[in-house]
């Protein structure tokens, strides 16, 4: 009675995309292991790879609060959980790094009790967890990380989530600054107005590159992932971003910008050389200004 599940880190906003788009990595991700326990209630009985970052409280632990609004759902509370975290990848890194574990967790407990929700009835509860480690429910990382793949969240009241086609050959070049930048406080800091003329050449490039998704089209979907309303601002708590973004399209790179609230960044490009080119020369960048990190690569 266990069930051991990996959810991956995922890239949400994809540069345009505010809140809407985001991809699953291959990796890194966390691990969550859920076993049945005799005495009623759910408790954390590991955590590793947090640094002790995390709370430890059920209440306040993504993964546990998730798994007790989910039995509560189905009618469940009479049982008793055991949860274990083993988190291999950053926290505050704009690499979804709350919703890996959270989707676990839901995704095991789920398995456990013989899958009573499919996955796509999982999100609600995975977007609390997001609510309770950031202070806002978004989706952009959760149904990535659940489903696979690249996902357009079409719409959040009610929750509409998309599925959308990766062309074969397109890579994710990823690295991670070692800066902490809160997704709260990314948050916090954007502008909640935007001009009428900024919104039009936001959706024009959210429209170009999910068409340029469907068509194989690299050359679009390089051109169509600009951010005209969040990156300005947020690009101000990345050290190098722009130095950073020069190398990358200098390396061959179809596009550059910020992992979810950063400060990871990710670029595109359409093999894995390619995108390991970029990740390298990032990273030695950083490393020249004192600055360490981490770098990832993944097919799409
Ligand atoms: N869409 C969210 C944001 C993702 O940009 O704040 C956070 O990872």
């Amino acid at each position: 009675d266990k069930v051991h599940v990996f959810a991956p880190a995922t890239v949400a906003n994809m540069v345009c995309g505010f809140d809407v788009l985001g991809f699953a990595l291959h990796e890194p991700g966390d691990e969550v292991v859920i076993r049945r326990a005799g005495e009623p209630g759910v408790r954390l009985v590991n955590i590793t790879g947090d640094e002790g970052r995390l709370p430890r409280e059920v209440s306040r632990n993504t993964v546990s609060a998730s798994v007790i609004s989910f039995l509560q759902y189905i009618g469940r509370c009479d049982i008793g959980i055991e949860i274990e975290l083993h988190k291999h990848m950053p926290i505050g890194s704009g690499l979804g790094s709350s919703a890996a574990s959270t989707v676990a967790g839901l995704y095991a407990v789920n398995k456990l009790l013989g899958s009573p929700l499919s996955r796509r009835e999982l999100l609600p509860f995975a977007m609390e967890g997001e609510e309770l480690a950031c202070g806002h429910g978004h989706a952009d990382n959760v149904a990535p990380a659940l489903l696979g793949g690249i996902t357009l969240i079409r719409g959040y009241n009610p929750l509409d989530v998309v599925a959308l086609p990766a062309p074969p050959a397109l890579h994710a070049s990823v690295v991670f600054p070692h800066v902490d930048v809160p997704t709260r406080d990314a948050r916090q800091m954007i502008r909640t107005k935007v001009a009428l003329q900024d919104a039009v050449t936001q959706w024009g490039n959210v429209a170009g590159l999910v068409a340029g998704l469907f068509r194989n089209d690299y050359e679009l979907i390089g051109r169509s992932m600009q951010d005209v309303l969040i990156e300005p601002t947020r690009a101000i708590l990345i050290p190098e971003f722009y130095e950073m973004r020069r190398l990358a399209i200098d390396a061959g790179a179809l596009s550059f910008g910020i992992s979810g609230s950063g400060p990871s960044v990710f670029a595109f490009a359409q093999n894995a050389e390619q995108a390991n080119g970029i990740t390298s020369v990032i990273q030695a960048h950083l490393t020249a200004q004192g600055i360490g990190s981490h770098g990832y690569m993944s097919k799409i």
